[in-house]
């Protein structure tokens, strides 16, 4: 709360509206994931400031090139995919963690003399203060209009102002960690909020050799392992649990039926785990596997067909050297010239 620098105030808000579905707790959360079978986690929990550290520490290692090859394309295509921005636009930002991708965006909007706002959403206010206070700190002309919510009520209050041109910028892949219908629906919900006009970037992780994938999520340095074992040091922390981190080992596969990586804490013996803040004690069998993340991956062929199930549509895609990961323009489907229908 004290992070807003004074000085700057007067071009950062930060609005905080309530959700409008009731955010679980950790303790539901888990307990409802541990009642399962199979038994999951839901990823939301990798966060706490530990988990968030080692995020950080997994974008830096060789194996995980999501990050840096994004950049690169960022960095590389920035002026052509801001090429066609009105004078005066709103980016809105889903999620303020790629603050460092968004500078890229950023600099190529006021190198090309555009007044901007910017409008991220995200559910922790504290990120948006610190990102407000950084960018006006950093940008002498630029406004930032926060939304403290979800993603369905942040879309839907920015989508209530049509007189601007909109820019929305979902990055990192994080698309990926929805499920299939999960992805289309956010894709629509974007679409909802969306007028003639307005765009998406949308950063998405491509299929490719399934080496490469699963090594990216089971790194040599073992930052990967260490991101998903923190889950159970958080529970035994806020849960009081008793898992043993020695009994759990971090598995990465290709799920090629579901085109995902999916991320697993194996149970290596047979054992109990006691939780008494949620009451609960909880069997694991030998080799039994928790599901902790799915990572989808796209060709650009499902990507588009997905775009078209939310009602969008799919219209150019700039990528690497290699293939790997692709930034792509998402727009709202053009409706049909009425000379044209019959
Ligand atoms: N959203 C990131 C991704 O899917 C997060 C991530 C990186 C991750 N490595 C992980 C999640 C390992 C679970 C396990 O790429």
């Amino acid at each position: 709360m004290q992070l807003l620098t004074l000085t700057n105030l007067d071009r950062c808000t930060v609005k905080a509206i309530p959700p409008a579905h009731r955010v679980l707790s950790v303790n539901e959360m888990v307990a409802d994931g541990l009642a399962r079978t199979p038994k999951r986690l839901p990823p939301i929990l990798f966060y706490d400031a530990e988990g968030s550290r080692l995020f950080e520490e997994i974008c830096k290692v060789p194996e995980y090139y999501l990050t840096r090859t994004e950049k690169a394309i960022l960095e590389q295509h920035a002026q052509g995919m801001v090429a066609g921005c009105a004078a005066d636009i709103d980016l809105v930002e889903l999620g303020s963690g790629s603050a460092l991708k968004t500078r890229i965006l950023l600099d190529a909007l006021f190198a090309g003399g555009h007044t901007v706002t910017y409008r991220p959403i995200d559910i922790s206010r504290s990120m948006l203060e610190r990102t407000a206070a950084e960018l006006t700190e950093e940008y002498a002309d630029l406004v930032v209009e926060a939304v403290a919510s979800d993603y369905d009520t942040g879309l839907a209050e920015v989508g209530r102002r049509r007189d601007r041109q909109k820019g929305f910028l979902f990055m990192g892949s994080n698309l990926g960690n929805f499920q299939h219908d999960e992805a289309r629906d956010f894709l629509a919900t974007v679409g909802a909020a969306m007028s003639p006009g307005d765009f998406l970037l949308l950063g998405v992780d491509l299929v490719k050799d399934q080496r490469l994938l699963e090594a990216a999520y089971d790194d040599a340095a073992g930052v990967t392992r260490a991101f998903n074992l923190n889950l159970l040091t958080r529970l035994n922390r806020e849960l009081g649990a008793d898992f043993d981190l020695q009994n759990f080992r971090h598995k990465a596969v290709w799920d090629a039926e579901n085109q995902a990586i999916q991320t697993y804490l194996v149970s290596t013996v047979q054992q109990t785990v006691r939780l008494p803040e949620i009451d609960l004690r909880v069997q694991f069998g030998a080799g039994e596997a928790m599901h902790t993340e799915s990572s989808h991956k796209y060709t650009l062929d499902g990507l588009a067909g997905l775009c078209r199930e939310a009602g969008l549509s799919l219209t150019r895609t700039w990528t690497d050297d290699r293939g790997w990961f692709a930034v792509n323009l998402v727009q709202p489907v053009q409706p049909t010239p009425v000379s044209h229908r019959r």
